[in-house]
């Protein structure tokens, strides 16, 4: 079996004011199955307020995505990714050939600064991207037809149409002033027209939709899209019978609709997560503090700091000595640690962590002793471990919301798909939720699996260009605010 976290019992000669401090770690992290069953009860709930009438905090946005794909979608595409770190353009050309696509892409750097600059130049920035890629990929772009385009827009964003997005809040340490609360399509478009750039935006989407639709392309007993990354969250689909607050539209009940739910939401009340002193700093010093509650515990972006937190706080606590006499002051530089820092540390094979010392030496030229290294990676341990137990809590309540026994769950991110043992931890925690009993075979399924999705933000845009684009042909306008785009 996959070890997932450290024996205690290996602590034997650490000194007592460090032992003292994990076994302090170990109540603060620990998440057990009573506690993960508790706030997936209260999970289940917070997602059936957001779709009511009078809302929650999640946001449960609907998204207009109103089918799942058959595999027959054909058709060129262009899409855009401006996720945490990188902008990403892709042309998808879904084939003839059942659940086939062929892809080109490019990526671009998203420089620091434009995430905290104007809005002009970001969505500048953007069309510049999008005008070299059709060159490079079509040449002279002055006869050439506007091209459809599926735009990832992975931040919160309400969608009275499925081209439109009104940005509710930045998340992912973005902090654009004069955006939260706008429509962010007719400053892209703008950015577009002044650049010339042929193109005519389809379908503004969700990440998490994104990955939802592309993994179900391929794999009818998707259900569930995830994302594990710089941020976290998930898409599902609802019934349109059970979304109180598009009664007023008069759909038929059974129509269905994909939700964003913005997950990285749930409990800004503080009523159920574990939070620590740790998550109590972060959150007050981070833009948008009171926000993105379950997200900051559990996200790429925080999983380093939170981290580097509690080494400060050790550090500076009179009462534990840990790198004592050293010069911390790298340690100190807030977000200096990223999520790969704790990945390297969980990733250590040797029993004596030199790799671990290695990468404090070269990154914060700090020298920590065999003792100190241990209570480092049980920290590490204790962090990658309660993030994939409580990521667990939002797949058991959105399966239990829909009452789904067995089902695939498709998820994407850099923390999904690199942290050490996120899957397995994660997959233990929802055994534990949902009382499955022990596998008999380790190559058994289990009955909700989390597997590693199908391109959400490339090929998963281009199905929800494509499936808005036939709904259109077919008559259903519903969620649709410039059809001119769909001829
Ligand atoms: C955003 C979501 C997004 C998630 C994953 C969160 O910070 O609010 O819209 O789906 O990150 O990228």
């Amino acid at each position: 079996m996959t070890r997932l976290t450290m024996d205690t019992g290996s602590y034997v000669d650490v000194p007592k004011d460090l032992l003292k401090e994990i076994e302090r770690l170990e109540q603060l992290f620990s998440t057990d199955t009573a506690k993960l069953k508790q706030i997936t009860e209260h999970f289940v709930k917070e997602l059936e307020k957001g779709l009511s009438v009078q809302g929650g905090s999640i946001p449960m946005n609907p998204t207009w995505v109103m089918s799942f794909p058959t595999g027959y979608e054909t058709g060129t595409y262009l899409a855009l990714d401006m996720g945490g770190t990188n902008l990403r353009v892709c042309q998808i050309t879904l084939t003839e050939q059942k659940s086939e696509f062929d892809i080109i892409q490019s990526k671009y750097r998203l420089p620091e600064e434009l995430k905290t600059g104007e809005a002009d130049d970001l969505f500048e920035y953007i069309a510049d991207c999008l005008m070299q890629f059709i060159e490079t990929h079509h040449g002279d772009t002055g006869r050439l037809e506007k091209l459809p385009l599926g735009f990832t827009f992975s931040y919160p964003a309400t969608q009275n149409y499925i081209d439109e997005g009104i940005l509710q809040r930045w998340t992912k340490g973005f902090d654009i002033p004069g955006v939260e609360g706008h429509n962010v399509v007719p400053m892209f478009e703008a950015a577009l027209a002044r650049r010339g750039v042929p193109i005519k935006l389809t379908a503004l989407i969700n990440d998490t939709t994104g990955t939802l639709i592309a993994s179900a392309y391929t794999d009818t007993k998707m259900k569930i899209g995830c994302i594990f990354g710089t941020g976290c969250n998930a898409a599902y689909m609802e019934d349109c019978g059970s979304i109180p607050k598009l009664a007023h539209l008069g759909l038929p009940p059974d129509t269905p609709m994909a939700i964003n739910c913005e997950w990285g939401a749930f409990d800004n009340e503080h009523k159920v997560l574990p939070r620590t002193p740790y998550d109590i700093i972060i959150d007050k010093d981070s833009p948008r503090p009171g926000q993105q509650a379950f997200e900051k515990m559990i996200a790429g972006l925080y999983l380093g700091e939170i981290f580097r937190q509690i080494m400060v706080d050790l550090h500076d606590n009179h009462d534990v000595h840990i790198f004592e006499g050293q010069d911390i002051s790298a340690l100190r530089k807030a977000y200096s640690l990223d999520s790969s820092f704790l990945s390297a540390i969980e990733e250590d094979p040797f029993e004596n962590l030199s790799e671990t010392a290695d990468l404090f030496q070269t990154k914060l030229g700090i020298h920590p002793n065999t003792h100190e290294l241990e209570l480092i990676r049980r920290t590490a341990e204790l962090i990658g471990t309660r993030a994939a137990r409580l990521s667990a809590c939002g797949v058991a309540a959105i399966s239990k919301k829909k009452g789904y026994t067995s089902c695939h769950v498709g998820a994407d991110g850099s923390v999904f798909n690199k942290y050490p043992h996120f899957k397995a931890r994660g997959a233990q925690a929802l055994r534990e939720i949902l009382d499955w009993p022990e596998k008999t075979d380790p190559k058994e399924e289990d009955p909700i699996e989390i597997l590693a999705a199908e391109d959400g933000s490339g090929v998963g845009a281009a199905l929800i260009a494509a499936l808005t684009l036939e709904r259109v042909k077919k008559g259903n306008m519903h969620g649709i605010l410039h059809p001119e785009n769909f001829r």
